[in-house]
């Protein structure tokens, strides 16, 4: 086939980040023009069919070649694994499935690389390879020696090494977890995580260097949105402190991916401690913020909402490692809430919701995270009831 030259398309993709705003310095530019998203998404990518919630396998061969380019450089994440296994190239029919590795949006990317702030010279841990294309753009600015990327699927590394090597880098890709980091490429002057992670492992603090920086996504709770870029700079005394610089949402790291809630729910939550009503809404778990704070307040907590057979909703929270639940239902204009187990997981909710809309509802942005080998501590101003320590025990 003909493959077309993507040196227009890579201008363009430059041109819209740079006016989007992620784009800022002529470095990343020069890597963005540079790399051939196409080189990294050779065994095809799945689309989404909203209408049947299925997974459409496109390959580069089976569309046109100007329809493939478009593909490649539309403003997507473009999903290359479903189910930890399944590869574009191994089915011809939609499917259903979760996505599992990714070519993640170039304006993520960029906006994560421009925000990683790296100079000449320095050496860069990655955590989540993926396709190999973040790996290539930084293996363009920095030089394929300094760059380290860590994947967990033996199967997507093979296939970003292999992608590397025949865009002309050949870097360090290393398949294990990325939670442990990589020792022996270790210390990091800069350390980027491509996958959510319910907290920074301290193995990442100390394996980067006082002064330098790690970023990554995280929400304690593992829920897909309501989760923040991490901003941590390692101090010499082996924390590393720093701010939730905005919003963000990867997929989770592979071990720590939440169990979908299941079963009979309402049989779960028939036992409560105490009942009481409150005046704010469940609802309020789908917006971004008080999911965040959610997450701080209760960690352990997962959401859903359920539908009984009478037309009933309930919104339902189980801790279900501390055996604890909340169980919420609409009464006249306020709510009802049942809660059992040793966490009263609504109060900490409530609590932490009310405080923050009591301070003007700041945005993640206000958020403070100080990580020592302890403990994670998050804060928001100087507010005790807006302060949450979750310890490593
Ligand atoms: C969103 S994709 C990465 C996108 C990639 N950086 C790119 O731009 O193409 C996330 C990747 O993280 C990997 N991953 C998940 N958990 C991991 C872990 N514990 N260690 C290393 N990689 C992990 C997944 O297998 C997946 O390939």
């Amino acid at each position: 086939m003909n493959r077309p030259d993507t040196a227009p398309e890579r201008e363009a993709l430059a041109d819209r980040l740079a006016a989007q705003g992620h784009l800022r310095s002529r470095a990343w530019r020069a890597a963005v023009e540079a790399v051939p998203r196409e080189h990294f998404l050779s065994t095809g990518v799945f689309l989404p069919d909203e209408a049947n919630g299925l997974w459409r396998p496109v390959l580069p061969g089976s569309v046109s070649p100007q329809e493939w380019v478009e593909i490649v450089y539309s403003d997507q994440s473009l999903v290359t694994q479903l189910d930890g296994c399944l590869t574009p190239d191994q089915v011809i029919e939609p499917v259903r499935g979760f996505p599992t590795s990714s070519s993640t949006v170039p304006a993520t990317v960029v906006g994560m690389l421009e925000d990683l702030d790296v100079h000449d010279g320095q050496n860069v841990a990655e955590i989540g390879t993926g396709t190999g294309y973040s790996t290539a753009l930084m293996c363009h600015r920095l030089g394929e020696d300094n760059v380290t990327s860590i994947e967990v699927d033996a199967e997507v590394a093979a296939r970003a090494d292999d992608a590397l090597e025949k865009a002309g880098f050949s870097t360090w890709t290393v398949t294990g977890d990325g939670l442990l980091g990589n020792p022996r490429r270790a210390p990091f002057d800069r350390l980027i995580a491509t996958c959510a992670v319910r907290r920074i492992p301290y193995t990442w603090v100390r394996q980067t260097r006082p002064g330098g920086v790690i970023l990554a996504t995280v929400g304690p709770g593992a829920w897909s949105y309501g989760t923040g870029l991490a901003k941590l700079t390692v101090r010499e005394d082996g924390t590393a402190q720093g701010q939730i610089i905005g919003r963000s949402s990867f997929m989770p790291a592979r071990a720590e991916a939440a169990v979908p809630l299941s079963g009979d729910l309402a049989a779960r939550a028939a036992y409560a401690d105490t009942e009481r009503t409150t005046a704010l809404s469940p609802a309020v778990l789908e917006q971004w913020m008080p999911a965040f704070l959610a997450q701080l307040a209760a960690p352990g907590a997962q959401f859903v909402h359920a539908r009984s057979g009478d037309g009933r909703e309930t919104t339902y929270l189980f801790d279900t490692h501390r055996e604890s639940f909340a169980a919420l239902s609409k009464g006249g204009e306020l709510w009802t809430v049942r809660q059992g187990g040793p966490i009263a997981i609504w109060d900490a909710i409530e609590a932490a919701v009310t405080a923050w809309q009591r301070v003007g509802e700041p945005d993640v942005d206000a958020v403070r995270l100080t990580v020592t080998a302890k403990a994670h501590t998050y804060s928001i101003g100087g507010n005790p009831t807006l302060r949450w320590e979750h310890r490593i025990d």
